[in-house]
């Protein structure tokens, strides 16, 4: 029993125990203020201040627990010490301030300082380096600083600041800031252009930044297959080919190499465009071999088709192929003359009306304005066609090289034009009458293949009837069974005998 109350008397003990130690020290509880980043080598202040507690009091500057900082003695009766302090390396650390009055000690809360490094230095560094990539590859860059810690960076693309913003340049480019890097996983065209960034800190109003200079990004697009083409030219009574060699797409310097019949002929580097054109021989009317062109890059290599270097001269006798178009009223609106000519690589086209010749536009301003030629002249288009088209057009070719060639001419062909529109009232009156007429016809069709068929049933019974009595009369005069008809399938399929 006695024991029992030992027991419940002990959490009281230990109550009153602890407030006769709080007792020790009367001081309400000090505070320490200063900074959590401070630059290297820079000054800060930490104050702490004891309220409510009589002098003399003394004020030490505690750091990482029990590391004597700095004393004060305040003997004023503000009730506060200031510590200054140069900031250096070993600044860093965890602080609070004890205050020592009248026998009594208090502890302050802990302020955390960090030391800041200001920054230096700021380059931009890429990988790959230097920053030449192919369009769909990887691009890192860096924003590296010799000296500096706890920073932050600003991206600039062209100038102009990225962000995460929609306005941003590049926003919609999968382009990815992360701590110090920019990480553009595929890079296209698009991604090409200057590069820098901006390192630093912020404290307070304290602002500490460094940027680098610029890096040009460049994007190099992968060759497209090369074309190749040729012309000729007559210079004299020689002629001159002249072969080109073409990608669409790519990043120059490339190399272009000719062959013909599988021997290099030459190359070329082109540095600013994505063309070469080669010097070949030819005659016309000859075959003088069969060309191809390469394209190289650091990259690629890439071959053209095979092209035959042969120039058929214009020869052959050509026709003239009319198409009339017509307008949704069924009104004529324009007609297409085609030139058709069987021979000739490099043909030049004329075309003429009621035997004189209407001008090339390359010649002049052609006198109707209504005639336009499109396909190099192949076609002559009468746009806006009128009455005043009517007439007898005929095309001719020559050796577009030569002008000393002769020419080829077509038979006159008369293009007819009719004015004649029809309204849409007479367009249904047309269409109801064929309809009527179609209608009486297959009903006259009708009436006559069900006559037919009729007719056709008693022949054919008539003619087995027929039939009858002439095989008995056949038997009867042992004459050879003639059979019934066979289909036609059934006598194909008859293996036929050898006897
Ligand atoms: C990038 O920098 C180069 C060289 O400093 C300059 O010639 C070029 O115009 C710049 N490009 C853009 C898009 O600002
Ligand atoms: C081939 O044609 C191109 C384009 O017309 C021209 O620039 C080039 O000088 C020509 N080359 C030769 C060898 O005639
Ligand atoms: C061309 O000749 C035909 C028939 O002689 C004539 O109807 C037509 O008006 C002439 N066309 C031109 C534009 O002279």
């Amino acid at each position: 029993m006695k024991n029992k109350q030992e027991l419940c008397l002990l959490p009281v003990l230990v109550v009153a125990c602890l407030v006769s130690k709080m007792g020790g020290s009367p001081l309400s509880s000090p505070i320490l203020i200063g900074p959590d980043k401070a630059y290297l080598n820079s000054k800060v202040v930490f104050q702490c201040r004891s309220p409510g507690s009589p002098p003399p009091i003394t004020y030490e500057l505690l750091k990482d627990g029990n590391h004597l900082v700095a004393t004060s003695n305040d003997l004023q009766d503000d009730q506060s010490a200031t510590f200054s302090l140069k900031i250096s390396v070993t600044s860093e650390g965890s602080y609070h301030c004890r205050v020592t009055a009248g026998g009594n000690t208090g502890l302050s809360g802990t302020v955390l300082l960090q030391v800041v490094i200001p920054v230096s230095g700021t380059m931009v560094t890429s990988d790959p380096n230097p920053p030449i990539l192919y369009e769909g590859s990887r691009l890192v860059l860096s924003c590296d600083v010799t000296r500096g810690s706890h920073l932050s960076y600003t991206w600039f693309y062209n100038r102009q600041e990225v962000t995460s913003s929609p306005t941003s340049p590049l926003t919609p480019l999968l382009l990815w800031p992360v701590g110090n890097t920019l990480v553009v996983e595929r890079v296209t065209a698009k991604h090409a252009g200057n590069y820098s960034c901006m390192a630093g800190t912020r404290i307070k109003t304290n602002s500490r930044f460094s940027s680098s200079g610029e890096v040009t990004v460049r994007v190099k697009a992968y060759l497209s297959v090369p074309q190749i083409s040729f012309t000729i030219s007559k210079e004299g009574s020689s002629y001159r080919g002249n072969v080109t060699c073409r990608s669409s797409r790519g990043t120059p310097p490339v190399t272009f190499y000719l062959f013909l019949d599988d021997k290099e002929m030459g190359s070329d580097v082109a540095m600013e465009s994505l063309v070469a054109w080669f010097p070949v021989a030819i005659v016309p009317g000859r075959d003088m071999g069969v060309v191809q062109c390469r394209v190289e890059s650091d990259a690629q290599r890439l071959t053209s088709k095979p092209l035959t270097l042969e120039v058929v001269p214009v020869g052959g006798s050509p026709k003239v192929d009319v198409e009339y178009l017509y307008r949704a009223d069924s009104k004529m609106a324009a007609a297409r003359l085609q030139c058709l000519l069987s021979l000739g690589t490099f043909p030049f086209f004329s075309w003429s009306l009621n035997g004189s010749i209407l001008l090339h536009p390359s010649e002049g301003v052609s006198s109707h304005p209504s005639h336009a030629l499109a396909d190099e002249g192949r076609t002559l288009l009468l746009t806006e066609i009128t009455l005043e088209d009517t007439g007898y057009y005929r095309c001719r070719a020559r050796n577009s090289y030569d002008v000393t060639s002769a020419w080829v001419e077509s038979e006159p062909v008369l293009v007819q034009v009719t004015e004649v529109s029809m309204t849409t009232l007479e367009v249904i009156a047309i269409v109801f009458c064929c309809f009527l007429m179609l209608t009486l016809a297959g009903g006259v069709a009708c009436v006559m293949r069900m006559l037919n068929r009729q007719r056709g049933i008693v022949a054919s019974s008539e003619q087995r009837g027929r039939e009858r009595a002439a095989n008995e009369r056949r038997f009867s005069e042992h004459f050879c069974i003639i059979p019934d008809p066979l289909p036609l399938t059934d006598i194909t399929t008859r293996p036929l005998r050898s006897q």
